[in-house]
């Protein structure tokens, strides 16, 4: 059995090395080595990841590479690409690698190769998409199916639509694509009020088959199609992508429309197969195959490069020494890149939904902290927001900063400006300005000597705030790819240091379990006895206004 974390060696290194580091501003280590942007930078492709902002020196990414070395990082890597069962509480192994496995090479599971299936549902998934986009595959009436809905929820929906969002300069000119994932009935109502159905093709996404929010949702809009064209056109205007073949069956979808993956391949890492479908409509699956080759790309890279010089191992261990040595909770994600800004909201599930977890892999409890709290928005509407708290607020949150140096909209001087505001950003909170700089400003700046002495400590700014520089040349499908696996893989180096089970979700039950009993108690005149005083005032109060 693993010893705690804590334990090791090199925790306990770092732990001491701390001490010494939270008294160390970044702008000394700055001035001291001319050479720090060149020393914490690495490049892939046309990718780089300047991660020089950092509260470090050479002794904690030797301390921190120490303890990724101690936790057999190495080993746990090969055991994912390997397809071992490394999702022990569902016993299950973790393969979304294997989906964009471009190089083909077998990989087995139970004794079997299970990339001939996975390229047969790409195939199919070229062949569909290709016929939906050619207009080939029609509606129940003869006409182009133009608008596509996916209806899913969580890795469902949040990878489809972030990705969907990003590449919408590669979208078919006449595709509109569309997303239901509320079971707040505005949800649909909204969509639908926007669609015709005779264009509209419904994409039910749900691994299980059995999620309330998307079976309900899915339920209403057949219940729409079939009203407009009768029950013979669900076949013409649905498809289904799930592992449950029983279920899709049972809803009444053709199962020629059905698209399938598997058990290993988790909810929130699985925009790379079927769930994938709406992107591969959108953008084409030339564009989705060559997202699936920039992920492949990372994939490489995160098993072969050294810790050294590995982007995604990096950046877990940086996520460490801020959460685990510094104890901030709070960790941002800006892309700047307006096509991005849905990427802050798909972190959330695959780092939050993957890390937060309280118990071991030994059946223990966890005696550290485990993933932050993680939020993000696009720059730079988020400066306007909550960048006044990342500046002066009493606590410090890393951030990383997505950037591509070439926008699909070069309009006038607007991406330089976008630009000039990230770097600014990063360089601003890495310096801040001391209180003898802020009045030293202000004096030039013609202030009387009490203005000076009122003002200067209110323009003052700490510095010494770390984040992450990510440059891409163009968010393209293969920079997109090349993205969210690292941030897969980041999430995945956690996960092996904090001896979690990243791939499983138990979390989101117990609410699941108390609405089920609160629906009929809503609904009827049933009354459970079993509510704290709190729940059972709130469903009276409700019940009493929907009268
Ligand atoms: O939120 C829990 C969860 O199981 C996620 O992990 C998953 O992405 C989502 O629900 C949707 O599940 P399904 O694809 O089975 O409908």
């Amino acid at each position: 059995m693993r010893k705690e974390v804590n334990k090791f060696k090199y925790w306990k290194k770092l732990a001491s090395h701390y001490k010494k580091m939270k008294k160390v501003h970044m702008r000394e280590l700055f001035e001291k080595d001319e050479n720090r942007a060149e020393k914490y930078t690495i490049k892939l492709d046309s990718m780089l990841l300047d991660y020089s902002k950092n509260r470090i020196d050479d002794k904690t990414m030797q301390y921190l590479t120490g303890l990724a070395r101690e936790c057999k990082l190495d080993a746990k890597i090969e055991d994912m690409f390997e397809g071992k069962r490394i999702n022990l509480t569902e016993n299950r192994p973790v393969l979304h690698t294997a989906l964009r496995n471009r190089a083909n090479t077998p990989v087995y599971v139970d004794g079997k190769n299970v990339m001939p299936e996975i390229n047969e549902v790409l195939a199919k998934m070229r062949s569909f998409s290709e016929a939906v986009r050619l207009g080939k595959f029609k509606g129940h009436t003869g006409k182009k199916l133009t608008n596509i809905v996916n209806i899913g929820i969580g890795g469902s929906d949040l990878g489809p639509v972030m990705a969907v969002e990003a590449l919408r300069k590669y979208w078919a000119k006449d595709i509109n694509c569309y997303f239901i994932s509320n079971i707040d009935g505005t949800a649909c109502a909204e969509v639908l009020n926007r669609i015709d159905p005779e264009t509209t093709l419904f994409i039910v996404a749900s691994k299980t088959f059995t999620t309330i929010e998307t079976l309900t949702n899915a339920r209403t809009c057949r219940k729409w199609l079939v009203d407009a064209l009768g029950e013979h056109a669900v076949a013409k205007h649905f498809a289904a992508l799930s592992t449950n073949v029983k279920e899709v069956e049972k809803f009444g979808i053709n199962p020629e429309n059905m698209f399938e993956f598997w058990d290993f391949v988790g909810g929130r890492y699985s925009m790379w197969s079927a769930i994938g479908l709406s992107i591969a409509i959108a953008i084409g699956m030339d564009n989705f195959e060559r997202m699936l080759d920039g992920a492949y790309a990372m994939d490489v890279h995160f098993r072969t490069a050294d810790f050294e010089h590995n982007i995604p191992v990096i950046l877990g261990l940086l996520g460490i020494w801020y959460n685990n040595f510094f104890n901030l909770r709070n960790y941002a994600v800006v892309p700047y890149d307006e096509y991005l800004k849905y990427v802050p909201a798909y972190l959330q599930q695959l780092e939050m939904e993957s890390n937060g977890k309280f118990v071991s892999n030994h059946d223990e409890y966890v005696k550290y902290a485990t993933a932050p709290v993680l939020f993000g928005g696009a720059g730079t509407n988020v400066q306007h927001s909550f960048f006044q708290l990342l500046h002066q607020g009493t606590t410090v949150v890393p951030c990383d900063f997505i950037i591509p140096a070439i926008s699909h909209n070069e309009i006038g001087e607007h991406h330089e400006i976008l630009m000039a505001n990230v770097l600014a950003q990063g360089e601003a909170l890495m310096r801040g300005k001391t209180v003898k700089e802020a009045a030293e400003e202000l004096a030039k700046a013609g202030k009387s000597k009490e203005e000076v002495k009122f003002l200067k400590k209110y323009k003052s700014f700490p510095g010494n705030r770390p984040s992450n520089t990510i440059v891409f040349k163009k968010i393209d499908p293969y920079a997109l790819g090349m993205l969210i696996a690292m941030y897969e893989h980041k999430v995945f180096v956690q996960g092996v240091i904090w001896d979690i089970d990243s791939f499983d979700q138990m979390g989101v039950e117990l609410g699941k379990q108390m609405a089920l009993s609160i629906l009929p108690e809503l609904q009827g005149n049933a009354y459970s006895m079993g509510h704290d005083s709190s729940t059972a005032g709130l469903i009276k109060h409700i019940k009493r206004l929907r009268k």
